[in-house]
């Protein structure tokens, strides 16, 4: 007795389950966004979101609905209605690749966004919001559009008479990045330069940055290498640049040969003065 009991309540939760799997309507299975992109080096960036609808939820009158947000807005940045025609708005308006088909079934085709050429202004995240009359789904992920900036400087200049200024330069950079001064002795060992100064200033929406110190050149040999790196925290990108301390060729980048230039080009100006005023002597007086 008791034991038909407890089939009849496994018979009961059985069907119920059953009943849950077969009115579990829209799904996103997978939302794939690009983590990292960088600035200016890609014709686009494909921002998909793929679906599972019950067999019902593909008629025409299911209301199906597809629709991106950006960084948490009420307003859609894309929005799509399966035969009709998908339309940019917002931040994306213009910006979007609106023919880009994912699939060539009605109710999936235009669910992705294509981005073209991302920005770093597009950084953020992304929604992508599923629904139809009696359901709805969402899934959200973020996309960094990164920039390394113009190619950095790294320069050695001679401060005083036995000191070296090594500075360290980056430009438009986003977002904001870290910067490291290091050298490597003939052993390729690495030891970061000790008091260096980072210094890190917002313009616009981008960063610059520079990093300098003054060592003393006895601390320097011929086979010192002088690293910098510029890394992005959020990636794992990290741009280099290296020079060689050289006590020669920096002579000519430090401040006294500037000086020495410009003694040259006052004593040119003199004999120059002084052959005119010759020339002058020398020509017939004008009537
Ligand atoms: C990003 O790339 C565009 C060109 O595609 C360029 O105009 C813009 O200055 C770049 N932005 C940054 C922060 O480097
Ligand atoms: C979007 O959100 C990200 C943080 O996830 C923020 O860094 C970015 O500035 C925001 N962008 C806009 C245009 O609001
Ligand atoms: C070192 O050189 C950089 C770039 O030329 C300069 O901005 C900085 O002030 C210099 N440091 C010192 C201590 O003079
Ligand atoms: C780091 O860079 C490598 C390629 O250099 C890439 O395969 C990997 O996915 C990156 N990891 C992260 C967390 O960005």
């Amino acid at each position: 007795m008791c034991l038909l009991n407890l089939f009849s309540a496994l018979y009961v939760l059985f069907s119920f389950a059953s009943l849950l799997i077969f009115t579990v309507g829209v799904q996103i299975t997978d939302l794939r966004v690009p983590a990292f992109v960088e600035n200016g080096t890609r014709p686009g960036a494909l921002l998909d979101c793929e679906y599972s609808l019950r067999p019902d939820e593909l008629n025409k009158e299911a209301g199906l609905v597809v629709k991106w947000f950006f960084n948490n807005s009420a307003a859609p940045v894309y929005q799509w209605i399966p035969g009709k025609k998908p339309q940019d708005l917002g931040i994306l308006k213009g910006r979007l690749r609106l023919d880009y088909a994912s699939s060539e079934h009605r109710a999936t085709k235009h669910r992705a966004l294509y981005i073209l050429n991302p920005t770093t202004e597009l950084s953020g995240e992304y929604k992508c919001q599923v629904s139809t009359f009696d359901d709805e789904d969402f899934m959200v992920k973020k996309m960094l559009v990164f920039a390394t900036g113009k190619p950095f400087d790294l320069s050695l200049n001679k401060y005083g008479s036995e000191s070296v200024n090594i500075s360290c330069k980056a430009l438009g950079v986003y977002p904001e990045p870290k910067m490291t001064l290091f050298t490597e002795s003939g052993t390729k060992t690495r030891a970061p330069v000790k008091g260096a100064s980072v210094e890190t200033l917002a313009r616009g929406a981008v960063y610059d940055i520079m990093a300098s110190t003054v060592l003393p050149e006895a601390e320097l040999t011929t086979s010192t290498v002088i690293v910098c790196e510029l890394k992005i925290p959020a990636t794992n990108v990290t741009r280099r640049q290296t020079v060689s301390y050289n006590p020669g060729s920096m002579e000519s980048l430090s401040s006294s040969s500037g000086t020495h230039k410009e003694m040259l080009h006052v004593r040119y100006l003199i004999v120059g003065f002084l052959v005119a005023l010759l020339l002058r002597e020398a020509a017939p007086a004008p009537c």
